[in-house]
């Protein structure tokens, strides 16, 4: 496969020149002496996370771009998460964007998004992920692992959708729905009484497509930039999820640095969420005209408390069986308090 075959001859590269591109010879000696820096994603050059990593890029670049050659490799061509995940805690790449539900079974932390009706309101969400304090505490805790997290983008809220109407949580008993390779997520789809596909994300139009599954659960991009909406035409509004997606860096990399580069590189990040944010409550409105005048998506707002009926005892269940979540919890239910509205 193309994508193989570009992972290994980068993965050959690396073996001969080290991490370093340190040819010595000719007219290229003077860009060679650049360290190169991979981040690896899987979604489109069109996506409110590229866009936000062409801002880290360029950060990187007005501030230390003597040293440093940041290189973006878009549409998972490095591998799927999971793999670009692993490749990031060897070092074979710096950084992979990825959803903390791929991050769960490399770090226990993550579940914390995993838990169906974590966050009672999009404000309280951004409040937590936003309060960089805090949230830097969760980030350092993956230090063991091999990888830190520098910051998150987001990716809205996950909902169902599928080649036929899902409105009430009955609807969904005997369907077919991929979920991330998430243990508790496939918790989540199995309390709903749907049966959980693991599979990753480039997997899923042709598994709908050829009936594999019937339908998957995710944002509003995925039926536009992943093409979702040609196959599933039926997206309810049930807000099951908010999984952020991290940025997520090699430890060793990032303590190679000195104090002064890693506060570029910080910085860098903090630009790059800034500007993805933004982008992403534009991109979301957009997909949502597409999808529904272009692709003939039908959106339904649907009894959100039905839904959550039936996953709550899950709430519970996951926070006895992960004591390393328990206190964000609690900081969570602190923040859904404050913002709760009327
Ligand atoms: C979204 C999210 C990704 C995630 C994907 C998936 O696109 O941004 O991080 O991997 O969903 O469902 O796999």
């Amino acid at each position: 496969m193309m994508k193989k075959r570009i992972l290994s001859l980068l993965l050959a590269a690396s073996m001969v020149f080290g991490l370093t591109a340190c040819g010595s010879s000719g007219s290229a000696a003077h860009s060679a002496k650049k360290r190169i820096v991979r981040i690896s994603h899987a979604q489109s050059e069109k996506h409110p996370e590229h866009i936000g990593l062409l801002a880290f890029q360029k950060y990187v670049q007005q501030h230390l771009g003597d040293k440093y050659d940041v290189q973006i490799f878009p549409n998972g061509i490095l591998g799927d998460a999971q793999k670009a995940i692993e490749l990031t805690q060897t070092g074979a790449i710096d950084f992979v964007v990825a959803g903390t539900a791929n991050l769960e079974t490399f770090t226990k932390v993550y579940e914390i998004f995993s838990i169906p009706y974590l966050f009672t309101s999009m404000d309280a969400y951004k409040a937590m992920m936003g309060d960089s304090s805090y949230m830097s505490n969760i980030y350092k805790s993956t230090d063991s692992a091999g990888f830190r997290v520098l910051t998150w983008y987001n990716a809205g809220t996950r909902n169902f959708y599928a080649t036929k109407p899902i409105k009430t949580p009955d609807d969904l008993k005997g369907l077919k729905l991929r979920v991330q390779q998430s243990p508790a997520s496939v918790n989540m789809i199995k309390a709903f009484g749907a049966a959980a596909t693991p599979m990753s994300f480039g997997e899923v139009y042709t598994a709908i497509q050829q009936g594999v599954i019937n339908g998957a659960e995710n944002n509003e991009l995925a039926l536009t930039d992943n093409k979702h909406g040609e196959v599933a035409k039926y997206f309810s509004y049930d807000m099951h999820q908010m999984v952020p997606d991290m940025l997520v860096g090699n430890l060793k990399f990032l303590e190679s640095l000195s104090p002064e580069e890693q506060k570029v590189f910080e910085d860098a990040a903090a630009e790059s969420t800034k500007v993805e944010l933004q982008e992403w409550d534009k991109q979301v409105d957009a997909a949502k005209k597409t999808a529904k005048e272009k692709m003939g998506v039908h959106f339904m707002n649907v009894d959100v408390s039905a839904f959550q009926k039936k996953v709550l005892p899950l709430q519970k269940q996951i926070l006895q069986g992960n004591p390393s979540i328990q206190a964000i919890y609690q900081h969570i239910q602190e923040i859904n308090q404050k913002y709760k509205k009327g």
